[in-house]
């Protein structure tokens, strides 16, 4: 695992775009897999404005996002679908039926995880982009789910509901449950890209980078991958 610490969330961002630019420039039909939550915030701002400035152009792009709330339709402001369209897509020409996400509402769990593991078996990612949970998780794989696990449906642990809590009005109206890209699928893109930003995630980029690999700490899977980089800010890195 490459690791590079900067100084701040901005500077991480900054080097996250430059690796994302890079991989657009020089194919302009990438795919790439992307994340919601805090961390990447910065990087789609960097995106936006390079767009503007710049015309990078993200017409042929496809993407792929790790996870989706159970029960959230597309609409819905707290899904993460949602999240992609007002903090991303929405100001870049790419196409919306380029953009790939697991359906919250979808009825039956096991033909909604067979038709994304078909999806991201066709669609081989040239990046994949990661947050990284207070506790190591990755998407939404917990503490303890196999490294082997493909796409499946999730119940989210007490601390990332709370974690999560601060985007509802309510901690009740958090949903329990969330449909989640594998393990095994996130090893499967060509490079990863993980970055953490403050001090409340320095335990877990010391695990992922010091620890033993285990799936208690499922982002320290990481280290088994040919071209994984971490970017860390600071605080991150407070512990390495
Ligand atoms: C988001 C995701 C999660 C987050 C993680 C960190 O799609 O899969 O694993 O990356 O919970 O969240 P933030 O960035 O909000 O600290």
């Amino acid at each position: 695992m490459k690791l590079i610490k900067t100084k701040d969330g901005e500077e991480m961002s900054a080097k996250a775009f430059h690796v994302i630019k890079d991989i657009v420039k020089s194919n302009p039909y990438a795919v790439l897999g992307l994340a919601t939550g805090t961390t990447p915030l910065g990087l789609y701002r960097c995106i936006i404005e390079d767009y503007k400035e710049n015309g990078t152009s993200y017409q042929h792009i496809r993407t792929v996002n790790l996870d989706e709330y159970q029960g959230l339709p597309k609409s819905h402001p707290q899904s993460y679908a949602y999240f992609m369209r007002e903090n991303l897509f929405r100001y870049l020409d790419i196409e919306e039926s380029n953009t790939y996400i697991e359906n919250g509402t979808a009825q039956n769990e096991a033909e909604e995880c067979a038709r994304y593991n078909k999806l991201l078996s066709e669609m081989p990612r040239d990046i994949q982009l990661l947050g990284l949970g207070r506790n190591g998780h990755i998407a939404f794989n917990e503490p303890f789910t196999p490294f082997g696990s493909k796409t499946h449906v999730v119940d989210l642990t007490e601390n990332t509901i709370k974690d999560n809590a601060r985007l509802f009005d309510d901690i009740s109206e958090v949903p329990r449950k969330a449909f989640t890209m594998g393990i095994k699928q996130i090893m499967h893109a060509k490079q990863i890209l993980i970055l953490a930003s403050g001090v409340n995630k320095a335990d877990a980029v010391y695990k992922t980078v010091c620890g033993e690999v285990t799936e208690e700490v499922p982002a320290s899977v990481l280290q088994l991958h040919p071209n994984c980089i971490l970017i860390a800010d600071s605080e991150a890195a407070s512990k390495l």
